[in-house]
Parts: C-alpha cells; sequence; structure tokens
C-alpha cells in the first residue's frame, strides 16, 4: 500500500534544467494530478515549506537511501527570481507615509527556505524564556528546552582553518549539532571579505561589547555566523535538499505539486477534521478531498496559514461573518499578533574615498560562495544607550488596547498586556537582540530592529476570501518602534564615529549628519523598512484566553487532529532570522507526532500550492 504523499510544484520545472544529473528519479516522484493519490493518509501536510517537509520527513520512519543529486539553487540567487515567489504587496501603511510593502515569501518545494538569504542564527536565552513566559506554566519552549532541537535541526561544520585564523572565527562545539542524519547544513562559504577586519575592530571596541564564541549557545554580542550552506558544494542547503530529495524512495510519502489547499474539513461535530479540500491550479473546477486518518498539519507559512484557518471557519467571528464563512470555532487570534523584523539603510563615504587599509590576506578562497553576511553585532538596548531604562518604562506604561487594532477582541488585547509585559524585560536585558547590525566591510550599512510592538494582522480578503491574504504590517503604529529605530541609527553613527575610522573622515550622507529629531523621524517614516522577511505569530502559540490559536503541542485550540507547524506559531520575534527558529520548531513537535505512528504506518500528505496569487510570468 501506497503510504505518503509527496508533492511538488510548477517550481519544479523551474529547477529541473538546472539538475546536475538527468531528472529520472526526481520525474518518478513529482506528482501533478490527482488521480495519482491515496484516498486517505496518516497525515496530510499542507505547505512543502521549510517546516513541512521538515516534519514529514522526521515523521517517517524508512531508511533513507541517498542519491547525490544536488540542485543548484544556491549563493542566494534564487533571491529574486519571481518564478518561486508570491506577488502579494502590504495594504498602504498610514506611518509610512503611505507606502505599501512588499510581502516576499517562497511559493515552490522548499518554501522561503529555496529563496532566503541563508543567514542561519538562532536568537538569545532570554528571548526563548520569554516564549515559555508567553506560553503559561511549566512551558518547555525555554532556551534549555528548545536546544536540542536547533542542535538536531542543522549539521554544524566549521570553517577552514586559515580562514578561522586569518578573520579570528570562534564558534562553540557544545552548542552545535553534527548529528549524520541532519542534512540541512550550517557551515562558512570558503572567502570572507578583508575589509571586515578593520569593522570588526572598530565594533570590538565599542562600549560594553561582548564576544561570545559565537551566537548559537544563546548569548549576544560581536561575532561571526554560519550560512545554510552545503559545505562541500557551497551550494544552498534548504529544506529540499535536507529534507526531501534524499527521501525520494520512500513509497510511503507523496508530495504533489500545483494544488491548492482550500480548507480543511470538519465530522458533524465542527471541531474534528478528518481531512481537506483542496483544488488543481490548472483547473479550479477539480475539487479533492482527501482524508487523514491521524491528523491535518498546517504548514502553508505565517501568511498562508491564518488564511487556510479562516477559510475553514477558524478565527474571529466579526471576521468571517463579515465573509460570509460560517464559524466552527471561534478563536479571535487567528491572523492577529503579526510581527516581522524590519530595517533601513544609512548611507555613508569615506572622506578619503577608500577607508581603512585593506589587511593582506593571502589565499583568500572565491567570494562567490558567500551568500549572506556572517559577521555582525546582535545587541541589546543596554548596551546601545544608556537610556534603556527610560525607554522601556514609558513601553510598560503604554496602555495595551491603546496601538492595536480598533476593535480588538478581549482576549487579544489581555495578551497584548501580557506581551508587553515580557517585552519591557527584554527591553532591559542586554541578552536581547534588539538591533542586528550585519557588518559589511565598507562605511554604513544596515540596521535591523529585530523586536517590534506594533502588532500587525494577516486576514482573509472579506470581499474575496480565496484572493491573496491582506497583509497590514501596521508598521510604526506604536511610537516605541520610531523610538528604537531612531537609537539604532544613533548607534551607527556612534559606530562609524569610532577613532579607528577617523583618519579616513567617515561622513553621513543620508539622511545626513546634521539630520535628528523630527527629521529624522520623518526620514524613517520615509524610508522604513517594515519586514526583513520573517513574518511570524498570527498562529501563535499562546493560551486561549490571550489571543493564543495553538497550546504548547502546536494543536489549533479548541479542535482535535489539527495542528499548526511552521513559523506562524512563534508568539514573540526571535532576535534571529527566522529559518533556523523554524527548523527547530518543526524538529521539537515531531517527536509527539512520530510517537503517535506505528512502526511502518508512516503516511502522509503534503499539498504545495502554486495557484492564484503565484506570479504568473514563471509559466
Ligand atoms: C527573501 C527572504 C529572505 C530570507 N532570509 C533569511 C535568512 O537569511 N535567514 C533566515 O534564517 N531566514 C530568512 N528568511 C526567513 C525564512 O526563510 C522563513 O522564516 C522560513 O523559511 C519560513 O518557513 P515556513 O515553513 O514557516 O514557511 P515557508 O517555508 O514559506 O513554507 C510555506 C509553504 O506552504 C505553501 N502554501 C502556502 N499556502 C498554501 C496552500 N493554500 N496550499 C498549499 N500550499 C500552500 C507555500 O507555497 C510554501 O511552500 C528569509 C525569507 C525570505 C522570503
Ligand atoms: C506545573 O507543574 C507543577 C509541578 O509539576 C504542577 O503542580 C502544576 O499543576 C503544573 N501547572 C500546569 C498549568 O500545568
Ligand atoms: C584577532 O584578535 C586579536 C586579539 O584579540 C586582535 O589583535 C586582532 O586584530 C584580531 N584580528 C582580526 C582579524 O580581527
Ligand atoms: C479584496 O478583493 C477585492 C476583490 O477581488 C479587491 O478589489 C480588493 O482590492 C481586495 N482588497 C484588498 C485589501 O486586497
Ligand atoms: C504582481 O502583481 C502586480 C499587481 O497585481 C502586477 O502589476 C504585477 O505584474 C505582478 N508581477 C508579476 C511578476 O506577475
Amino acid at each position: 500500500m501506497r503510504h505518503t504523499l509527496a508533492y511538488l510544484s510548477g517550481l519544479s520545472a523551474l529547477l529541473l534544467p538546472v539538475l546536475a544529473r538527468p531528472a529520472a528519479l526526481g520525474e518518478a516522484r513529482i506528482l501533478e494530478r490527482q488521480d495519482q493519490l491515496d484516498d486517505e493518509y496518516d497525515y496530510i501536510i499542507v505547505g512543502a515549506g521549510t517546516a513541512g517537509l521538515t516534519v514529514a520527513n522526521r515523521l517517517l520512519l524508512t531508511p533513507r537511501t541517498v542519491s547525490d543529486e544536488v540542485i543548484e539553487a544556491g549563493n542566494g540567487r534564487n533571491f529574486n527570481d519571481p518564478g518561486i515567489q508570491y506577488n502579494i504587496t502590504s495594504v498602504p501603511q498610514p506611518d509610512m507615509n503611505n507606502r505599501r510593502q512588499f510581502v516576499w515569501i517562497g511559493c515552490c518545494v522548499g518554501g522561503s527556505s529555496a529563496i532566503n538569504g541563508m543567514v542561519a542564527v538562532r536568537g538569545t536565552r532570554t528571548e526563548y524564556d520569554a516564549w515559555a513566559e508567553l506560553g503559561g506554566p511549566n512551558s518547555t519552549w525555554t532556551w534549555d528546552g528548545v536546544l536540542p532541537y536547533f542542535k538536531r535541526a542543522m549539521h554544524f561544520t566549521p570553517p577552514e582553518e586559515r580562514l578561522a585564523e586569518a578573520f579570528n572565527i570562534t564558534w562553540d562545539p557544545n552548542a552545535w549539532g553534527q548529528d549524520e542524519d541532519t542534512k540541512v547544513y550550517a557551515s562558512f562559504p570558503n572567502y570572507q571579505n578583508p575589509r571586515l577586519i578593520p569593522m570588526y575592530n572598530a565594533m570590538a571596541k565599542m562600549p560594553r561589547m561582548d564576544i561570545p564564541l559565537d551566537g548559537a549557545g544563546g548569548e549576544n554580542g560581536l561575532y561571526w555566523y554560519p550560512s545554510s550552506l552545503d559545505p562541500d558544494t557551497y551550494r544552498r542547503s534548504y529544506a529540499r535538499t535536507g529534507h526531501y530529495d534524499e527521501q525520494i524512495q520512500r513509497d510511503n510519502y507523496h508530495l504533489i505539486t500545483r494544488q491548492k489547499v482550500r480548507k480543511v474539513l470538519f465530522e458533524c461535530d465542527e471541531t474534528t477534521a478528518w481531512g481537506v479540500e483542496f483544488f488543481s491550479r490548472d483547473d479550479p473546477e477539480e475539487v479533492v478531498s482527501v482524508r487523514a486518518r491521524k491528523e491535518v498539519i498546517i504548514s502553508a507559512g505565517t501568511v498562508h496559514t491564518p488564511q487556510i484557518l479562516q477559510l475553514s471557519g477558524i478565527g474571529p467571528r466579526p471576521l468571517l461573518e463579515e465573509a460570509g464563512i460560517p464559524v466552527n470555532v471561534e478563536l479571535p487570534g487567528v491572523g492577529q499578533n503579526f510581527q516581522d523584523h524590519a530595517y533601513l539603510s544609512v548611507g555613508y563615504t569615506w572622506g578619503n574615498g577608500v577607508g581603512p587599509p585593506v589587511p593582506d590576506i593571502p589565499q583568500l578562497g572565491n567570494p562567490s560562495s558567500v551568500s549572506g553576511p556572517n559577521l555582525g553585532a546582535w545587541i541589546g538596548l543596554p548596551t546601545m544607550t544608556e537610556d534603556f531604562e527610560d525607554m522601556a518604562a514609558r513601553y510598560e506604561a503604554q496602555d495595551p488596547a491603546q496601538y492595536l487594532p480598533e476593535g480588538a477582541d478581549p482576549t487579544v488585547v489581555a495578551g497584548y498586556a501580557e506581551f508587553q509585559r515580557v517585552h519591557a524585560k527584554l527591553l532591559r536585558s542586554k541578552n536581547t537582540n534588539l538591533m542586528w547590525f550585519p557588518l559589511n566591510g565598507g562605511a554604513g550599512g544596515i540596521v535591523m530592529s529585530m523586536h517590534i510592538v506594533s502588532h500587525g494582522t494577516i486576514n482573509i480578503n472579506v470581499t474575496d476570501p480565496e484572493a491573496s491574504p491582506v497583509v497590514d504590517y501596521r508598521a510604526l503604529s506604536n511610537p516605541t518602534d520610531m523610538d528604537i529605530m531612531v537609537e539604532n541609527i544613533e548607534y551607527m553613527r556612534k559606530y562609524m564615529a569610532s577613532p579607528d575610522f577617523a583618519p579616513y573622515g567617515p561622513r553621513e550622507t543620508n539622511p545626513g549628519a546634521g539630520v535628528t529629531g523630527e527629521a529624522l523621524r520623518a526620514w524613517i517614516r520615509q524610508t522604513y523598512i517594515p519586514t526583513n522577511f520573517h513574518p511570524i505569530a498570527t498562529a501563535a502559540k499562546k493560551p486561549k484566553e490571550l489571543g493564543g490559536v495553538v497550546d504548547e503541542e502546536l494543536r489549533v485550540h479548541g479542535t482535535s487532529k489539527l495542528r499548526v507547524v511552521d513559523g506562524s506559531i512563534m508568539p514573540l520575534l526571535p532576535g534571529a532570522n527566522t529559518q533556523q527558529p523554524v527548523y527547530m520548531v518543526a524538529e521539537k513537535v515531531s517527536i509527539p507526532l512520530r510517537a503517535n505512528l506505528d512502526k511502518k504506518g508512516a503516511i502522509l500528505t503534503l499539498y504545495l500550492h502554486q495557484a492564484v496569487d503565484f506570479i504568473k510570468a514563471a509559466q
């Protein structure tokens, strides 16, 4: 009997031409027609992305057969390929002068891990302990509780010795895993820019700056970090290469593509999930239902997971009623609590035209093995400014409802009050990554706000619920986010004023050194980017009475046989790019799921959607 379902995508058509070997094996596993499917599976996973592929692979007990097929998706080159992204733009953002933001997410097998910047970081102990605090008593999502799954999520390879010596790259061997069974890799390119050395030295001298071995042990400061890079080929290591391509011999695993899941189907009790309904992208009239004997797992990502829940009648009652969707489970937090990182870029030039002398490092390696920054400062507010206590106290004193959407449900407001209490502690902690300052070898650069307190929404469009979800960052709606961005820019100014740089005459070109106060705030409104492509929290893991959507085991409140496993469950931003945290979440939840399967019975389905809001240019 066939067991699991595998799904692929229109994307496969795009990737096949660059397969290192002929795609014969691959073709066998790419299902595109609904009649290739079984009627039922043990698990149905909606979304073959970062989390979905990880859970599917970890659930299967059959031994893996390894092929040496490599998909050349590497070195960040998919970053701008419209063929494997959605085409969604946010609603106008009033506090950004009504600018809109393109919502960057992957639409392919591998999901956003196929197009991301490959930065492989985790965030700090303080931040995961805050997740646990928001989860209620006895939560296991503390730093110590999640660390084993971070270790399992990525197989770490240290940098080449000559690079480690030349650039002072250190790492914490006890914090990384090297599990042979893990094929998602964290490793270093074989090149670093020697111009990073004077930058490193200047940042290391900033007041109160810590220099841990690296960030993997949950401490912050100035450190080097790896990329999600195959250590042998220097190609992208992502959910597809790590959790799918090498498992193609499994006959209990089906992955089908070109299908869009519309909704979860319930037994007549309206709360027990029995399957999903989906349709073909090529023929939307071809609607099919498939049964899940054990569970439906939604892994459609932070933007689409709330849409599937809301279309299934799980969400805020007023919204569902306005859209004409019968309410199965009233869950006001679905689509609320939305957070993302934010950034902008501060322009500088060197007075002498070139900046500090470039250290002479022999045998530098190949710059094209670099996918994203490997060096940065991750810093807490107390490290950035002596005003941190005032800022924390001002934030703590806010009325929790004041900056939420009008008419926010009382449970969502209560959850925000709790968030506010926990977040004020984060603002006072040196070990919160409030800001990320990636070092780039040049003057100026980007400053990133890693903890955002303006909570947005991602809801269905009530006039057309199956169209693209309506993304509203509600950027800068809470004035604390503006205050913090001002501090970030001031920090850039202090750093560029380092005595190390003085001989080379750094000059701020944008917004310009004289721009402060209201003028600086006006410039921020005009340049602020409310995403670093790390959306979270639209199905937050919190108690129901605090506006949560899933419980500690990621089961949807008020339902049975229904879980969410993806970035949307994160209740609060980690001070880290979110891919490694998503892998961790998927690894952690796989343990109880696996225990729920008998020896051979791993059966699952993955649907990958590439429909409606998929960019047409790709076809
Ligand atoms: C441009 C960009 C750069 C980034 N850079 C970094 C970085 O450098 N480092 C880092 O750590 N993180 C980075 N991230 C973030 C990281 O990649 C994501 O947080 C993570 O991959 C999200 O995983 P996920 O499983 O939640 O969702 P995804 O991986 O996006 O998976 C969701 C899947 O569900 C599918 N789906 C959606 N709706 C349906 C439906 N109705 N039916 C069927 N299937 C559906 C989607 O097509 C997709 O395949 C970046 C993200 C982007 C977009
Ligand atoms: C938490 O654990 C303690 C001690 O094991 C137990 O007494 C208590 O009931 C638990 N609380 C919850 C909410 O589970
Ligand atoms: C490495 O560290 C040493 C001592 O801490 C310092 O003198 C040197 O400049 C550093 N080198 C680089 C490349 O950062
Ligand atoms: C909602 O859908 C309607 C109909 O397709 C469209 O005109 C409108 O722009 C959408 N609204 C938003 C906020 O995207
Ligand atoms: C994305 O959508 C916009 C607005 O609907 C449209 O103008 C644009 O052509 C689309 N882009 C692609 C690549 O399809």
